[in-house]
């Protein structure tokens, strides 16, 4: 959702490097861009709707400076305009702010303001950030006073960052949405994410709800703004080993199929891993036996998720249930100071997973969580985070971090289970090289089976035990970048309802068990769609032959590590359908990668 980004340089102009760390946001999802930049002590603006590339070529029309901010604006409060686009300017041109998050009763606010003579030009919440600290400036004039007094009286989820004219620095505020401050040579940036500035450095400081921050090129100053007065904090910053390179395309056209190839070498790097989840997996343990686990995700996390309450149980032996995480705060009277909850996140921002949180741990409940990116919300509201080590992911489909999070999964439930390293190890290590030695013959038929289906209005997908939350996943992935109707359903509960549905030609990608007793009862369910004249494609162990009007044969050894196969060729055949109907695969049409609003 809405990306920010400062630099305060000491020399060099900021412009370039404000659009260079705005592209790197891109990937969130926006409609509209800005920048505001200090020079000569006036604050010059420039925003518009549209790519950044088109903000680029209009800002030959502003003065370059050496602080600066930037935003990319992904519409809540008030339509898609350039008015509405950040940043946004105070009444006398001397205070500009970015803002990412959403102000509770804000109106409020602003009618105050509007009687003090205040006049606003767009419709957002962010717009009374700029004029209260206008009106603050006035009474108290110390522009970091002025500003924590300001944000003193908003309230609502924010990440926010100001320029003040004739002032050389970018003051910060953080509370419930993400703001990261990157340590430079003689500069210093601030930003929602490290991706957009592991190019700079890789050298941050994770700002806390509550806390505010000044950036200058050769300082950065935090206080924790408590009952209105400002309490010095120690500056922690933290070294983030990703590299760059990893946020590059590479030879591929789109971000997605880059990282769906990355895949078996993740396995590959977890797989060598597993030692590292040993804590993890002892605390999981010890915490379940005071009380409940409640694993808590959103989308393709919370498919995660249930594949991990199938592998719990399977292999450990061990009761746990699985929330939708915007569901929680209705599905969770039960969660109490005994239990435990097991968050699930890639991005680690997503705010209903924060919101669950927060709930649970204000009843006194223990929290884990499975993360990706380091530094994020969840892991510093966590008791302790199991990263997935799978690397910045930019399409805005999860797809290496979902098999991530399996691979993890598997590695916890099966640590708790008392299975050897080895063991493990063999077993990740296998799906590694059927993928690696595969994934050219599965992108090939992949593309095949997308030929079938993309002038279709509805696919089916199909699974039974641990692969049915594969088969939610499959249709998850092809619903949301190619935009056509799929629905994923346990093979069993298809004959509930959803089989009214089955006329002829109506495709069902069914995923086929290796385990022979669920595979019985799925050929069933196949010869059931097959006479009500489905369009039936199997993805099926080699080991076996079900009829099928098309099928993937793969090499699956084991039923517990199939989804890690499964899932690549529904990813692919996802893939392959949006890019034959023209659609970009890495940002579908009104989906965020990091969903900051509940
Ligand atoms: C789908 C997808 C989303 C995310 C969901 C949760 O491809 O990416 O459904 O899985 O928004 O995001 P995280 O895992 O960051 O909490």
């Amino acid at each position: 959702m809405c990306g920010i980004v400062g630099i305060a340089k000491r020399r060099d102009h900021v412009i370039k490097d404000l659009i260079a760390a705005l592209k790197k946001l891109e990937y969130r999802g926006y409609d509209s861009a800005g920048i505001a930049v200090l020079s000569n002590g006036t604050i010059h603006v420039i925003k518009g709707v549209g790519t950044i590339d088109k903000v680029i070529n209009s800002t030959r029309s502003i003065k370059d400076g050496n602080v600066g901010i930037g935003h990319t604006r992904w519409a809540t409060h008030g339509g898609v305009s350039k008015e509405n686009a950040h940043p946004h300017i105070s009444c006398n041109g001397e205070v500009a702010v970015v803002h990412n998050g959403t102000l509770d009763d804000f109106n409020i606010i602003r009618d105050k303001l509007i009687r003090k003579g205040h006049k606003f030009s767009s419709e957002t919440d962010t717009e009374v950030i700029a004029h209260l600290i206008e009106e603050k400036l006035a009474e108290i004039g110390d522009p970091v006073k002025a500003f924590s007094q300001a944000i003193y009286e908003l309230k609502g989820s924010y990440a926010i960052a100001s320029i003040i004219k004739g002032y050389n620095f970018i003051l910060l505020a953080r509370n419930k949405s993400p703001l990261v401050i990157g340590v430079g040579n003689g500069e210093n940036y601030c930003a929602s994410d490290v991706a957009a500035l592991l190019h700079k450095t890789n050298r941050f400081i994770f700002l806390k709800d509550g806390e505010i921050a000044l950036i200058t090129p050769d300082r950065v100053d935090i206080w924790y703004l408590s009952e209105s007065t400002m309490k010095k904090v120690e500056n922690k910053i933290e070294v983030i080993d990703w590299s760059p390179q990893l946020l590059d395309k590479g030879n591929y056209e789109y971000f997605m199929l880059k990282e769906i190839y990355e895949q078996p070498y993740i396995l590959n790097k977890l797989a060598n891993s597993i030692d590292y989840y040993k804590k993890f997996s002892d605390q999981l343990l010890r915490y379940s036996e005071s009380g409940g686990i409640s694993i808590v995700a959103a989308g393709t996390s919370y498919h995660a998720g249930l594949i991990g309450k199938f592998l719990l149980s399977k292999l450990a032996g061990m009761r746990s249930e699985v929330i939708i995480a915007s569901e929680f705060p209705e599905w969770s009277h039960h969660v109490n100071k005994s239990d435990t909850i097991l968050a699930i996140s890639q991005s680690g921002e997503t705010a209903d997973v924060l919101e669950a949180v927060r709930i649970a741990k204000s009843r006194g409940a223990k929290v884990l969580s499975i993360a990706n990116v380091p530094g994020s919300t969840l892991t510093r509201l966590s008791d302790e985070t199991a990263f997935i080590q799978a690397g910045p992911e930019i399409g805005v489909a999860a797809t290496k971090t979902f098999l991530a999070q399996v691979a993890v999964l598997y590695i916890i439930s099966s640590l708790i289970s008392g299975k050897s390293t080895v063991r493990i190890k063999d077993g990740l290590i296998n799906v590694a090289k059927e993928l690696e030695s595969s994934m050219e013959h599965i992108s090939t038929i992949s593309r095949r089976i997308s030929s079938l289906l993309m002038d279709r209005e509805h696919v089916f997908f199909l699974g039974r035990g641990i692969n049915y939350p594969t088969a939610l996943e499959g249709a998850l992935k092809l619903k949301e970048i190619s935009y056509i109707h799929a629905e994923g359903y346990p093979a069993g509960e298809y004959k509930h309802g959803p089989l009214a549905l089955i006329e002829k030609g109506v495709p069902s990608i069914v995923l086929v068990p290796s385990d022979e007793r669920t595979r019985e009862k799925i050929i069933y369910n196949i010869m059931e769609i097959r006479s009500r004249g489905a369009f039936t494609i199997t993805i099926q162990p080699k080991s076996v032959n079900i009829p099928s009007d098309f099928s993937l044969p793969l090499d699956v050894k084991s039923e517990l590590t199939s989804p890690m196969i499964y899932v690549v060729p529904l990813q692919l055949i996802a893939y392959h359908t949006a890019v034959s109907l023209g659609r970009n695969p890495d940002k579908p049409r009104n989906l965020a990668k990091s969903v900051t609003v509940e």
